[in-house]
């Protein structure tokens, strides 16, 4: 039977849904989590996997074809490789991925992958033993490493993502480019984003795109743009030597335009947009009994009236700077990026 594509009000589909299982983290970054203490959800409000998965099987209904696992960071959720095993099973998902920090996956990485994942994307913003320790506040890369290594192994040609920061790491992008290249990754830099926790963002700490390519192009010569149809949030290009990496412009060229994605939250908190302010409440109504058609209702209605291009009016925003102020974030949690899965 054909299933009418659900469509929000600009004729973005529904299609790629990030799962964050708990907004607790073990690593401080600089642009997500740079406070000194934070306001965790409470843990009566975090999904059981169970209810997860009824939510994760509303969704597939509707058009989902892509789930991945965020955080916070993921790996800390408690047996993690049961809701994987859970949601694998379902043929609908297309696409089960994770992001991690790497901290915890050298010894994860197995059971992930025995569980049903297919594909991982590990965050690394330096090679460098004592910035990363200035970068995230603990002396962890020995361990990201040895998961990245692991990483290799079991799953082959996966991601990394690297935010670059003036002045803090922007001088490592070809290090990190031939550390991806020596272990058949595909390395992505991202701009830095003024979102959520970003609370010492300044426009001026930005790399932008073109930089980016002019700098790697006066290192390795002609770079040349990979044109591909779709809505992935990276931009690819190739090197002349052949290596292929990604950019994710989403500060200077958003995707909004594009944008197939939602996010919900630990809490049940389902969100049209990394830059909305408010989420809409599905624990509420799957706890107090509403039956999946109910729900099946309320997310189409939603999703049919999201106007949401949350970075695209970032980009007219004049004097921009970070886009919620500390105060704000502590009264709800909700607001950081930590939260709502990078
Ligand atoms: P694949 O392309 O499927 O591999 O995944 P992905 O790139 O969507 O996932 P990943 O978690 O690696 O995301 C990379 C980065 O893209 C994030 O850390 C964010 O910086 C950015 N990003 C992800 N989702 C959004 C979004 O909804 N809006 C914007 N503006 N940026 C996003
Ligand atoms: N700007 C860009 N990317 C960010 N992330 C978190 N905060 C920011 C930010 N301010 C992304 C990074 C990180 C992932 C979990 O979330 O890609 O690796
Ligand atoms: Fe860093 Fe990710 Fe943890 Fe944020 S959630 S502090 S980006 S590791």
């Amino acid at each position: 039977m054909a299933v009418m594509a659900l469509v929000d009000a600009h004729a973005r589909p529904l299609k790629n849904l990030r799962l964050s299982v708990t907004d607790r983290c073990n690593l401080r970054c600089q642009y997500c989590m740079p406070e000194p203490d934070y306001v965790w959800l409470p843990r009566e409000d975090i999904l059981q996997f169970e209810e997860i998965e009824q939510l994760v099987e509303l969704f597939l209904e509707l058009g989902v074809d892509k789930v991945r696992l965020t955080g916070g960071e993921p790996l800390l959720r408690r047996d993690l490789p049961d809701l994987v095993e859970r949601l694998a099973r379902r043929e609908a998902i297309r696409d089960l991925a994770i992001t991690t920090n790497g901290v915890l996956l050298a010894d994860a990485a197995a059971d992930l992958k025995r569980a049903g994942m297919h594909r991982v994307t590990v965050s690394l913003d330096t090679l460098d033993r004592e910035r990363f320790k200035a970068l995230a506040r603990f002396d962890e890369l020995d361990r990201v490493l040895k998961g990245l290594d692991v990483a290799a192994d079991v799953f082959p040609g996966f991601k990394m993502d690297t935010v670059l920061i003036r002045g803090t790491n922007d001088d490592e992008m070809i290090p990190l480019l031939e550390f991806a290249r020596a272990r058949g990754a595909e390395l992505r830099f991202i701009e830095y984003m003024d979102v959520g926790g970003a609370t010492h963002w300044n426009p001026s700490q930005v790399v932008s795109r073109a930089e980016m390519l002019e700098r790697l192009g006066a290192h390795y010569g002609p770079i040349t743009a990979i044109e591909e149809a779709g809505s992935a949030p990276a931009d690819r290009f190739r090197l002349p030597d052949g290596l292929v990496f990604g950019i994710i412009a989403s500060t200077t060229a958003p995707f909004c335009a594009n944008c197939d994605r939602s996010r919900l939250t630990a809490d049940g908190l389902w969100y049209l947009c990394l830059y909305a302010a408010r989420g809409i409440d599905l624990r509420g109504p799957l706890r107090g009994g509403a039956g999946r058609e109910s729900l099946k209702e309320l997310i189409t209605g939603v999703w049919h009236a999201r106007t949401d291009r949350g970075a695209e009016h970032r980009l007219h925003a004049r004097g921009r700077s970070p886009l919620i102020p500390v105060s704000s974030l502590k009264r709800d949690p909700h607001l950081e990026m930590h939260t709502r899965g990078g």
